[in-house]
């Protein structure tokens, strides 16, 4: 006897006593555990105290029929799911139709053959049990997709907030310098012009008795306060705003340029805009360390999703800083080179557009991994590995190809190739 046939108990309605017995005699000898009923009511108040694994139910019986007693077990949520099997002697096709109608899983003809019950019993317990095992299975399969789903979400979300920083590192360190310019100018301005005020109301509060003298008296002061020095400053430290003003402006505009990401739809634009607007945001990260190589071609404009490419760009530069200052020793010589190149005799016109580093370059065992999603050789907190799988997505979908060259201690190249129909030149 199996530990599942021991488990395993089987509820029996029939008012022939001589039924019962039989039955619940072979399937006692079987290992099951058997319940007995001579009245559906009966067995329904035992099935809804202790639900059995299966119901042998026949339809002729005094105050409730078979039919009505499944009826009722399939209305109850909790005993619903329990294969019913009929046994009765009704053998119109109706009484069969209406049992199966009813919910019933089988249909037993008496006088029944023991072999024939026991078979059929066999059959639909182990369908039960295959049925169970599966919905435990889909839940399994269920809840790890949605566990995936959260896990995925939250790491494009921490990607998205990876780009965010640079992104908002950069910013503030380019606009700080210009910030810091206006306001020790403004601070400046502001003094200058208090003590141009203070000579200013003097000339106003001339009287006309003694004029000479009180000429004299605003001279003096206007020599003890550098009064045409001042005047010089108030123009110098003017111009020195309006530069700082016109070089916040710059960046706020090199920003708008680079982050078109609510952009809908394509549209028509410059890359090589796109890709001086990256090099803006990311100015803080390579300056005074890493030489950048443009060698920007004749590109005409491309329709395409301005912000997404400029996250590409991003993506593969951060990538390329990284890799030069993962170096254990760096040269002055560190360089990033860019290069754009308009391709036009091919179907279609393409536009290439690569990133090369002098970092260490790619291992080969990395080479087939690069692009996967969560493929990350940085520590953790780093790197998310999302970069390159998510800039391939936005190549690919741009109908483009991303492809990385490596070298061997000679640095990588990521070369972005998109095809140039709908261009605007
Ligand atoms: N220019 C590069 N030089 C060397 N290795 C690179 C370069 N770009 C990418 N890689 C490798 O590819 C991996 C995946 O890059 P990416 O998808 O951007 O994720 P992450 O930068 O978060 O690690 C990096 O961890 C690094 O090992
Ligand atoms: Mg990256």
């Amino acid at each position: 006897m199996s530990d599942q046939t021991e488990s395993t108990s089987i509820i029996i309605v029939d008012d022939t006593p001589a039924n019962l017995t039989l039955l619940g005699e072979m399937l006692r000898e079987k290992g099951f555990k058997v319940r007995p009923f001579p009245r559906g009511r009966l067995a329904l108040t035992a099935a809804a105290n202790d639900p059995p694994s299966l119901i042998l139910l026949d339809i002729n019986m005094p105050e409730m029929d078979g039919y009505e007693v499944c009826e009722r077990l399939k209305s109850d949520p909790r005993l619903s799911e329990i294969p019913v099997i009929f046994i009765s002697s009704l053998n119109e096709t109706l009484d069969k139709v209406k049992a199966f109608q009813k919910g019933g899983v089988d249909y037993i003809i008496k006088p029944f053959q023991l072999e024939e019950v026991n078979a059929r019993v066999d059959t639909h317990l182990q369908l039960r049990r295959f049925q169970k095992e599966l919905r435990q299975r889909n839940q399994t399969l269920e809840e790890t997709l949605s566990r995936l789903r959260a896990m995925q979400a939250q790491l494009v979300q921490s990607e998205k907030m990876a780009s965010l920083g640079v992104l908002t590192a950069g910013i503030a360190h380019e606009i700080n310098n210009p910030v810091n310019f206006i306001n020790a100018s403004a601070k400046g301005l502001c003094d200058a012009l208090r003590d141009i005020m203070t000579v200013v109301k003097r000339y106003d509060e001339l009287t006309p008795d003694s004029v000479s003298e009180q000429l004299e008296t605003i001279n003096r002061l206007k020599g003890e306060l550098g009064f045409n020095e001042l005047l010089e400053g108030v123009a110098e430290l003017s111009s020195n705003i309006y530069t700082g003003v016109q070089r916040t402006s710059d960046i706020v505009k090199g920003l708008r340029t680079f982050s078109r990401f609510d952009q809908v739809g394509k549209i028509s634009v410059d890359l090589h805009e796109g890709i001086d607007s990256t090099l803006m945001i990311l100015r803080h990260r390579y300056e005074g360390s890493i030489n950048i190589e443009k060698h920007y071609g004749k590109l005409p404009r491309i329709v395409c999703h301005p912000g997404k490419l400029n996250q590409t760009f991003m993506n593969l530069l951060v990538n390329a800083i990284d890799a030069i200052n993962s170096k254990k020793t760096a040269f002055d010589s560190e360089t990033i080179r860019i290069e754009t190149q308009y391709i036009n005799d091919s179907d279609p016109c393409r536009a290439v557009i690569s990133f090369s580093d002098t970092g260490p370059g790619i291992p080969k065992e990395a080479m087939d991994r690069l692009f996967d999603p969560f493929f990350t050789t940085k520590d953790v907190g780093r790197g998310t590995g999302l970069g390159l799988s998510i800039s391939l997505g936005i190549v690919e979908n741009h109908g483009g190809i991303l492809t990385a060259e490596c070298e061997p201690g000679r640095g990588s190249t990521f070369r972005i190739s998109i095809p140039v129909s709908g261009t605007e030149s």
